[in-house]
């Protein structure tokens, strides 16, 4: 299995374009950047899966070799895109792969109800590409190319913003608006998960390290309270649907054994930051529990 990282901020990148805040100044002078977080997945090399779909796509597709299309030809080796959230920074990446001769998006009930409605991605490619769309049930494994298995883990309710005042009964208060995915190859030797959108951790993410070669996982705030430290607001991490860095390091201690790699860093986060105050107990912390930050254009092999 073959896993490229795409991208590992938060929503709004590193830098944000409208903030001028000494992390994001750091990275604009640096050059120390991070796009919006996704990633490919591959379990034989040749048949790639887009996991999010982030407003930086086409940058971050030009990036990576593996996903660049024959020579001569429009033959990509992408086979589709699946999604853990609605979420604008996972999803308005559909828009930029609208030349697609074909697109398979996989998602779940109310994600690809969002896409079709608040956030109407489906209606809108559809003029441009013959997309398919295929629902994602949590805990039921679907068989995708090349012998890539994909088994989503339900996450969390949080609904979009832009989706709160959908129409329609029994959106609110599901589980798998937020999913992660367990990923396995045919013969069952090599399994990662992606779960960048973590609002607490479950019996289900318990089952699903266990034996991972590397677990990928949010990293969007290293404490509950960071944001509000940074804006004198009241918004908690947990209350974002994100579980702080300091609050699942103590079930990574559990399940020793995985790569873990933390993404989806907010631009707050000390750990987009090398070298901030906080960063060094924070790190030693992470290297203590076999953790590390994921960085863009990371090759996973397993
Ligand atoms: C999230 O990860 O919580 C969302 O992407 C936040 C947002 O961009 O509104
Ligand atoms: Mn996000
Ligand atoms: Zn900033």
């Amino acid at each position: 299995m073959k896993i490229r990282i795409l991208g590992t901020a938060a929503g709004g990148g590193l830098p944000q374009w409208n903030c001028g805040c000494a992390g994001c100044a750091t990275a604009r002078r640096t050059g120390a950047a991070r796009t919006q977080d996704c990633l490919a997945v591959s379990a034989d090399g040749t048949a790639w899966y887009l996991v999010n779909a982030s407003p930086d796509l086409r940058g971050q597709l030009l990036a990576t070799p593996e996903l660049a299309p024959a020579p001569g030809t429009r033959d990509t080796p992408l086979r589709g895109v699946l999604l853990t959230s609605a979420e604008l920074d996972h999803t308005l990446g559909l828009l930029t792969l609208r030349e697609a001769a074909e697109l398979t998006v996989h998602a779940t009930l109310p994600v690809r109800y969002a896409l079709h409605s608040a956030f109407p991605a489906g209606p809108l490619l559809a003029p441009y590409t013959k997309a398919g769309w295929q629902t994602l049930a949590p805990g039921r494994a679907v068989e995708l190319a090349g012998g890539l298995r994909a088994e989503p883990l339900a996450l969390g309710g949080k609904l979009p913003r832009y989706a709160a005042d959908l129409p329609g009964e029994g959106w609110e208060g599901r589980t798998d608006w937020v999913c992660g995915f367990r990923f396995s190859t045919a013969d069952g030797r090599a399994s990662a998960v992606y779960a960048p959108g973590l609002a607490a951790w479950t019996p289900e993410l318990d089952r699903a390290v266990a034996g991972a070669g590397v677990v990928v996982l949010d990293g969007t705030f290293s404490t509950d309270d960071e944001l509000a430290g940074h804006t004198g607001g009241a918004r908690s991490s947990r209350g974002m649907g994100h579980l702080a860095v300091r609050d699942s390091l103590p079930h990574l201690a559990r399940h020793p054994g995985p790569r873990y790699l933390y993404t989806h860093l907010n631009n707050t986060n000390p750990l987009a930051h090398p070298g901030s105050p906080g960063t060094e107990a924070l790190a030693r912390a992470l290297a203590a529990a076999g953790a590390a930050v994921a960085e863009d254009g990371m090759l996973i092999e397993l």
